[in-house]
């Protein structure tokens, strides 16, 4: 009565305390299993290692001395810990663990010394102490393998106090003991330097292969700007055809309106107003078109070294004037070793006009701007970067290569030309022009223009 009170105390309700306790059984079984045969290639590699250990440690199990219960626990000990060790010290911070990690082996393998030949000093599973010795070689640099190789080698010598009190230390049994410690720091010395040298290794593949993607990106890069200026010189010169054509007509449509004005009854109101519309709307296609033209035209470049900090000082100056009563902190950041720039100053300016007149009209409550130049390098030449980063709503990812289309414009009076013409002037130069995040969160335009040597 008073036992199945007990059961229905441990168990929960409808789960009888056999179930609970097989269940238990099963999710610690399922657990070792899980620990054991796992998954990932790497893992289940060394759930290979682990049964090798089995087997070696078995034979040393059934060696001699056999019918000592202590070493065969000590081994126990070592293979368990050997096999779960990664597992078991995995919360703690990686050095901490390799640490505790050796500390635990240098024990284990003192309790089966201590336990396996009738004088501990002279056992033969001396040897064992080469675990700790090189889990910490493979762990630690040079000064702590051998910290933690002293140490395993105080703890094998600490057996000599014990056997000196039954015998004499004999000239040929310490130099045994002394080559058998010295073994222990050759092993130690050479696992490390070998350890070293794979870890060094490994990091030199590793910033080979950082470095290699960092060349991909900017390969990469590289040839989207190329693409953009090709479809940008593909786009100007078939529009700039256009646009020529497009100006006859429009001459004769306006020569022709003027005609009419004259021969139909000047003073009919309709007419007048009529050929007006004629009149003016000619006269907007004619300055776009003639603002294309423009811009389609090949530029006479005059590159000469310049002062990069003027020009920009101009750039903010005419944007400031255009948009006076917008709050825009400014905030120039310019390289004192700045290196003069190889650059036509008018095109350069307009560039950077372009540039910050953008700048200022994604802000058009007002907010930051920073304007950065420093001296740079790219694929080898030498030059200056400057980038123009404002805190306006930025470009987004999958407008980036559009915004620098001819007549691309998001603005209500936009035309679009700007960016497309910086893109021109830049490319003249052999420069490039990029647009990422800034960081005020708005768009971040860098220019690389090139430097004198
Ligand atoms: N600083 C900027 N922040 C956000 N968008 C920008 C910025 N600069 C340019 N853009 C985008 O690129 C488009 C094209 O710019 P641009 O070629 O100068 O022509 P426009 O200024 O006449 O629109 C703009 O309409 C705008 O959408
Ligand atoms: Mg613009």
């Amino acid at each position: 009565m008073q036992q199945s009170e007990v059961k229905s105390r441990l168990a929960p309700p409808g789960l009888p305390t056999e179930k609970l306790i097989a269940k238990r059984v099963a999710s610690v079984l399922n657990t070792l299993r899980m620990s054991l045969v796992t998954t990932s290639q790497d893992e289940f590699k060394l759930a290979w290692l682990d049964l090798l250990w089995i087997v070696f440690l078995g034979a040393l199990a059934v060696l001699p001395p056999f019918y000592e219960p202590h070493k065969e626990l000590a081994l126990l000990g070592i293979g368990t810990f050997q096999i779960f060790e990664r597992r078991l010290l995995r919360s703690i911070p990686p050095r901490r663990a390799g640490a505790y990690s050796v500390l635990i082996k240098i024990l284990l393998a003192t309790v089966l010394v201590g336990h396996t030949g009738e004088v501990p000093i002279n056992s033969s599973y001396y040897l064992i102490y080469y675990l700790p010795v090189v889990s910490a070689a493979m762990t630690f640099g040079p000064w702590g393998t051998l910290l933690w190789t002293a140490l395993a080698s105080l703890a094998y010598c600490s057996y000599l106090i014990d056997a000196l009190e039954n015998y004499e230390l004999t000239a040929s049994g310490a130099a045994e003991l002394a080559i058998r410690n010295l073994f222990f720091f050759l092993a130690a010395l050479v696992v490390n330097r070998v350890v070293t040298e794979h870890r060094r290794q490994v990091s030199r593949y590793q910033s080979l292969a950082e470095t290699l993607a960092e060349t991909n990106r900017r390969l990469e890069q590289a040839q989207a700007e190329a693409r953009r200026s090709e479809r940008l010189a593909a786009l100007g010169q078939l529009s700039a055809g256009l646009a020529h054509e497009i100006r006859n007509p429009l001459g004769v449509i306006k020569g022709s309106a003027e005609m009419l004005v004259k021969k139909l009854k000047a003073d009919d109101p309709l007419v007048s107003e009529l050929t007006g519309y004629i009149s003016s709307e000619v006269t907007r296609l004619n300055t776009l078109v003639s603002r294309f033209l423009n811009f389609a035209r090949p530029l006479q470049l005059q590159p000469r070294p310049q002062d990069i900090r003027p020009i920009l000082d101009q750039a903010l100056k005419a944007a400031h004037d255009r948009w006076p009563d917008v709050q825009v902190e400014v905030q120039k950041e310019y390289a004192t070793n700045l290196p003069k720039a190889v650059v036509d100053e008018e095109l350069c300016e307009q560039v950077f006009i372009n540039l910050v007149l953008n700048a200022y009209e994604a802000m058009p409550e007002g907010g930051k701007l920073r304007v950065i130049a420093s001296a740079a390098n790219s694929n080898g030449r030498k030059g200056i970067e400057v980038q123009i980063q404002d805190s306006g709503p930025g470009v987004p990812s999958e407008l980036r290569e559009q915004i620098f289309n001819p007549f691309f414009t998001t603005k209500k009076d936009g035309v679009g030309l700007g960016l497309s013409l910086v893109s021109k002037i830049v490319d003249d130069h052999q420069g490039w022009l990029r647009v990422e995040d800034g960081v005020d969160g708005g768009a971040c335009f860098t220019t690389f223009l090139p430097a004198e040597d």
